[in-house]
């Protein structure tokens, strides 16, 4: 009897002992391994759920009027279309048959299962910061989800992009997986608060991927820098982070910040245009202390863009506006404008932004501002801000010529300081819309 109980528990020590061997011994993900090996907590497929929500998975995997997380969504990219893939936990078309290893090599490496080098369109240029223990809770949470049988569509790419060998040298030249602890380093320098800020900020919130220029090739040329970038998609600009004139928040209160992040108001103006699905879809649902740490860390000194780097935003008239132009702009303000905006410009606090002194207005890049007086501008419903009021869409009450009036008029009324608006720069994103 006592030998039979020996021989027992001596079997199941030398089970668990192979099992804790094969586990954490070398699987080819260079020292990453796996955090948990045995069917996922509830605790970690509710973090998960959190993690997906912060890094707005969702948004891309999702096909309009899809099924979650079924992919299928079309990425523009300067090259070509690049179709989001087939999240959902089916065996055949989904990653059902995938384990964690594969999913951490997609997201840290861009890297897929059957060894295909991912397109970057998929950030991971910034996810390859997420931890491991990170992309083992978004992986435990996708695997909960229902299945959905959604074929990957192919990307279509134009020559050479859409082959492997141009995206080996793309990935030569300007992509290296960070080291693997990097999303927990910590310096002397910096608090943890910071570190989980610039965490949250770089890798999952992929802020980057739209807030800093591209060069030629799609490839982020500078940090958070003097300069944003227009993307492809929608030719939306999204003004530098690094930037005073642009979209630094570093004169912000940390309130503000956060505010700005969670419920989309921030204090000069909405967070409009793909700007409120970020917010929408993503950092509304920031845990207090993870929105506190990304407001700590965009407010950083090192992140800002030296003097000499920042592209004077407020350039006064070049005369690229004639004397009509700015006869007619002041009488279509009023006759369209002026009802929420004020007389002045002064706008209405908690409804309509105020234009007068409004860096969104001045900005350097005119993209933004055609796009609201064409298309109308949402601000997200948020539960800091359920009912925001909206701007109409002039798209069809004004032509290129008189919005190009209106807006030569916003920008150098008032104390603003900017130059005119041309038809051309209207008459180019009418036309990028309307394929
Ligand atoms: C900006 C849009 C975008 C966002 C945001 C995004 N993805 Fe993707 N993802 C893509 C695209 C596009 C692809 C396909 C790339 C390709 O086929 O080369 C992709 C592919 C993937 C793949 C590889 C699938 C396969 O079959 O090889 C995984 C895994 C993945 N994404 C996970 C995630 C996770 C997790 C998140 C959130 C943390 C996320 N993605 C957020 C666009 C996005
Ligand atoms: C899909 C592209 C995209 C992503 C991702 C994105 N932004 Fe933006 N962001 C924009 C655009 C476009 C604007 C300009 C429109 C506006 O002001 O709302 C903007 C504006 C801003 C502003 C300026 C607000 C103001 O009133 O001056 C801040 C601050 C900002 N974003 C922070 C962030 C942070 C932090 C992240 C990461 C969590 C982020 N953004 C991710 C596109 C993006
Ligand atoms: C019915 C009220 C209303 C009218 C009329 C209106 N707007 Fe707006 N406007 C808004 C609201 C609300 C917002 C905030 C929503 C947003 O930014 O998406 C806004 C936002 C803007 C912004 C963006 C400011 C920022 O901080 O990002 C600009 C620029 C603007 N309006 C210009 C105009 C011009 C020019 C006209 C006249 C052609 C006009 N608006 C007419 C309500 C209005």
């Amino acid at each position: 009897m006592q030998a039979r109980k020996f021989w027992l528990a001596f079997l199941a020590l030398l089970a668990l002992a192979t099992a804790s061997w094969l586990w954490f011994s070398d699987d080819g993900m260079s020292g990453n391994t796996s955090s948990d090996s045995h069917a996922p907590s509830l605790a970690q497929i509710s973090r998960g759920e959190y993690l997906t929500r912060i890094g707005n998975c969702a948004h891309c995997h999702t096909a309009a009027g899809g099924a979650a997380f079924a992919g299928g969504r079309a990425i523009d990219t300067p090259y070509g279309v690049v179709y989001t893939s087939n999240l959902t936990p089916d065996r055949e078309r989904g990653i059902g048959a995938w384990n964690a290893d594969d999913f951490w090599r997609a997201l840290h490496y861009g890297i897929s299962r059957d060894q295909r080098l991912l397109n970057p369109a998929f950030p991971y240029t910034s996810y390859t910061r997420v931890t491991r223990s990170d992309a083992d809770a978004m992986f435990a949470y996708l695997q909960t989800q229902p299945g959905a049988t959604t074929l990957n569509r192919p990307s279509a790419l134009r020559w050479p992009y859409n082959t492997q060998w141009a995206l080996r040298i793309w990935r030569k030249l300007f992509f290296s997986p960070v080291a693997q602890a990097d999303g927990a380093r910590t310096d002397p320098v910096h608090s943890a608060e910071w570190h989980r800020g610039a965490y949250l900020v770089q890798g999952l919130g992929h802020c980057l991927e739209c807030h800093a220029a591209r060069n030629s090739l799609g490839a982020i040329n500078s940090d958070m820098g003097a300069r944003g970038g227009v993307l492809p998609n929608t030719q939306w600009y999204a003004p530098a982070l690094g930037n005073a004139a642009e979209a630094s928040v570093a004169s912000w209160s940390q309130d503000n910040i956060v505010r700005f992040l969670t419920s989309g108001v921030g204090p000069n103006g909405y967070a409009t245009g793909p700007m409120a699905e970020v917010v929408l879809h993503g950092t509304q649902y920031l845990q207090p202390q993870d929105a506190a740490a990304m407001a700590l860390y965009l407010q950083t000194p090192e992140l800002f863009a030296r003097e000499t780097d920042a592209p004077a935003s407020a350039v006064p008239a070049s005369g690229s506006t004639d004397a009509t132009a700015n006869a007619n702009g002041p009488k279509l303000y009023q006759k369209f404008c002026a009802d929420c905006h004020g007389d002045q410009g002064q706008g209405q606090p908690g409804a309509y932004p105020a234009l007068a002194g409004n860096r969104a207005v001045t900005l350097r890049n005119t993209n933004n501002l055609v796009q609201v007086v064409l298309n109308g501008g949402f601000a997200p419903a948020t539960y800091g801000n359920p009912r925001p009021y909206g701007m109409p869409p002039f798209m069809l009450q004004l032509n290129d010529e008189e919005i190009a009036q209106v807006l030569s008029h916003i920008r150098s009324a008032w104390g603003n300081q900017a130059s005119g608006v041309s038809e051309f720069d209207i008459s180019r994103l009418r036309r990028a819309q309307s394929h």
